[in-house]
């Protein structure tokens, strides 16, 4: 028998009795007599204490055993002289009799505690490491956790998992394809899936009215902390539904894991149209933990003279309360912010709101303390305010001051992660411009429908139409998104018109979809929700690779196993690509 208990488990009420325990050492002390070692397994850590006095060749044994060795003891429970209040276990320790080492271990390339010292790519590199710390140990049990809960919720609802192909053709995701060369069709390609998306409508022609499934999707884009090449969705679709049925079902899961797995229990999600939400915080995903709603300036501030302003489409601003504790170097530090390449705005204008009620601005010379009285009232601003001021092209100026938002909301402390803002994002616009490619792309996807109502505008203003799409979004990152589809072949088709594709595309692309319409498609819809990211958001960080288990860098490379590689010739032509070899 390798263990009796778990290093997690043993508690004062077994003291006196005999254990067995095994895992791998945490570290040891050596003091005067006694030699301790902290045991530790996936439940927790267990202290064992070896007395020199008592036994001196196991206590010796015990002073040589490295870090990470994997040992099995045997011993008496007993109480803890000091007891330590942190750790569960912590009243006991193990008096040990017998110590077999299971195996040695090399010395790890970084301390496996909490705080650890390894950066980012070595971690990776020996993620397998990585893993037996705790804090990344209780991501992937919360992840676990969340899966569960999931799967309950939907089960209950009527849901069915149903599994779809990895090996499938193109779905227009937005993203670049992962391809996948077929042996036996030479010079043809598999696509791995970026969503199952057209699977799940399939499905609902098939009469599966309520699908769901925990699923793998690929996109080969440009990573960031909460985008990996492969991530996980929760993917969901209905039939015989309108968005509203969407809505409140998803909402309940949502609050469904809330509440089993965070103990919390949320009120209803408030619902912000895309447009309010572009206007008021210049994001579709606006992060609403915090105010700082924007405040266009057009009326307060043009024609006095500041070419800056006169010149703009949009001055727009935020009042930062309390904001006028910031010194002239942070402002210059705001400035220089929003100045940087990524996000190229040409300025940053101020106006402080002083304990004496006077204003001081950094354009004084072309506004008196009577105009800028005038911006404190559009503004709301109270004594000791801090107003920020952005000019430029309505669409850049309301990205630019974005960033600076979430920016000093960061540094005020405003971003708590256990405070949970979620909030749905509603009717998108049906398409968006592309100016590379000087034609309209969907903006979700090419199945998604158009408010009925918005349809007298798809000939000469298709910009302006709405979508029945919405997105789920929590402390500003977009948790979900999802619509209601066409399920009418000569709409899907019209579709397929004004994104460009033409007959023969679509047909190459959609036949088989647009084929399935022709055979009772019901009116359906559906959403997905990013797994990875709704695990980083419970566990309230950022970062979804501390959430995965093996995932990649940002380079989209696994440094642990060292892939993306090159391959043999002989495994190249078997593929029929042979030519690209290398080797
Ligand atoms: P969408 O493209 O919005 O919709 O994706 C749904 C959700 O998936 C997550 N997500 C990602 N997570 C990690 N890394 C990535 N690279 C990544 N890309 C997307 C996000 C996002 O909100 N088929 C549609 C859904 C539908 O219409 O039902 C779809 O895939 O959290």
């Amino acid at each position: 028998m390798h263990r009796s208990h778990t290093c997690g488990e043993l508690r004062s009420e077994h003291i006196g009795s005999e254990v067995t325990l095994s895992g791998w050492v945490q570290r040891g002390r050596d003091l005067g007599g006694m030699t301790f070692i902290d045991l530790r397994d996936r439940y927790g850590m267990t202290q064992l204490a070896f007395n020199l006095e008592v036994n001196k060749e196991l206590c010796m044994k015990a002073r040589s055993l490295g870090r990470e060795f994997v040992i099995k003891v045997k011993g008496k429970v007993a109480e803890r002289e000091s007891k330590n209040k942190n750790m569960p276990t912590g009243d006991v320790e193990i008096i040990v009799s017998s110590l077999e080492v299971l195996n040695s271990s090399k010395t790890p390339p970084f301390t496996i505690e909490n705080e650890t010292d390894g950066g980012e790519e070595i971690r990776m590199k020996y993620r397998y490491l990585d893993l037996r710390r705790q804090k990344m140990r209780s991501n992937l049990e919360l992840r676990h956790r969340l899966s569960i809960e999931t799967r309950k919720f939907m089960d209950e609802q009527g849901f069915l998992e149903v599994e779809t192909p990895y090996l499938i053709k193109s779905t227009p995701e937005g993203a670049r394809d992962f391809v996948v060369p077929s042996r036996m069709n030479a010079g043809q390609f598999y696509a791995l899936p970026q969503s199952p998306q057209t699977f799940k409508q399939l499905l609902m022609v098939s009469g599966f009215d309520k699908y769901y499934q925990i699923v793998r999707c690929f996109r080969d884009e440009d990573l960031r902390a909460d985008r990996q090449p492969e991530f996980t969705q929760l993917d969901c679709e209905m039939a015989f539904v309108e968005q509203e049925d969407i809505l409140n079902m998803f909402e309940s899961l949502t609050r469904h894991l809330f509440k089993t797995v965070k103990g919390l229990e949320l009120k209803e999600f408030p619902r912000m149209e895309y447009a309010d939400a572009m206007r008021l915080y210049g994001s579709d995903k606006p992060d609403i933990r915090f105010g700082m709603q924007f405040v266009e300036l057009n009326e307060v501030v043009k024609g006095q003279g500041f070419g800056v302003f006169d010149t703009a489409e949009l001055v727009v601003g935020i009042n930062v309360k309390g904001g006028n504790i910031f010194t002239r170097k942070q402002i210059d530090e705001f400035t220089e912010f929003v100045k940087r390449p990524q996000i190229g705005a040409t300025g940053l204008i101020y106006c402080r709101h002083n304990e004496d009620g006077t204003f001081k601005s950094s354009v004084d010379k072309f506004f008196t303390e009577d105009k800028l009285a005038t911006w404190g009232k559009a503004f709301d601003s109270e004594v000791n305010d801090m107003i920020f001021v952005m000019a430029g092209t309505e669409e850049k100026v309301r990205k630019q001051l974005s960033e600076l938002r979430l920016q000093i909301a960061a540094l005020q402390g405003l971003m708590d992660p256990e405070k949970f803002a979620p909030l749905w994002v509603v009717n998108f616009p049906l398409l968006e411009w592309d100016e590379e490619s000087k034609r309209f792309h969907a903006m979700h996807h090419p199945f998604t429908s158009a408010k009925p109502e918005d349809l007298h505008l798809m000939a000469n203003e298709p910009g302006k139409v709405r979508a029945n799409a919405y997105d789920l979004v929590i402390n500003g990152t977009e948790l979900g998104g999802g619509s209601i589809r066409i399920h009418d072949k000569g709409q899907q088709k019209r579709m397929f018109d004004l994104l460009g594709f033409t007959e023969e595309e679509a047909k190459n692309q959609f036949g088989f979809l647009m084929d399935a319409f022709e055979f009772g498609a019901p009116p359906h819809g559906g959403i997905a929700f990013g797994f990875d990211r709704l695990s980083a958001i419970f566990g309230g960080q950022k970062d979804i690779r501390d959430f995965i288990a093996f995932p990649k860098n940002n380079s989209g490379r696994d440094m642990m196993i060292d892939s993306p590689s090159v391959i043999d010739k002989a495994q190249l032509d078997e593929l029929n690509i042979g030519v690209l070899s290398t080797k």
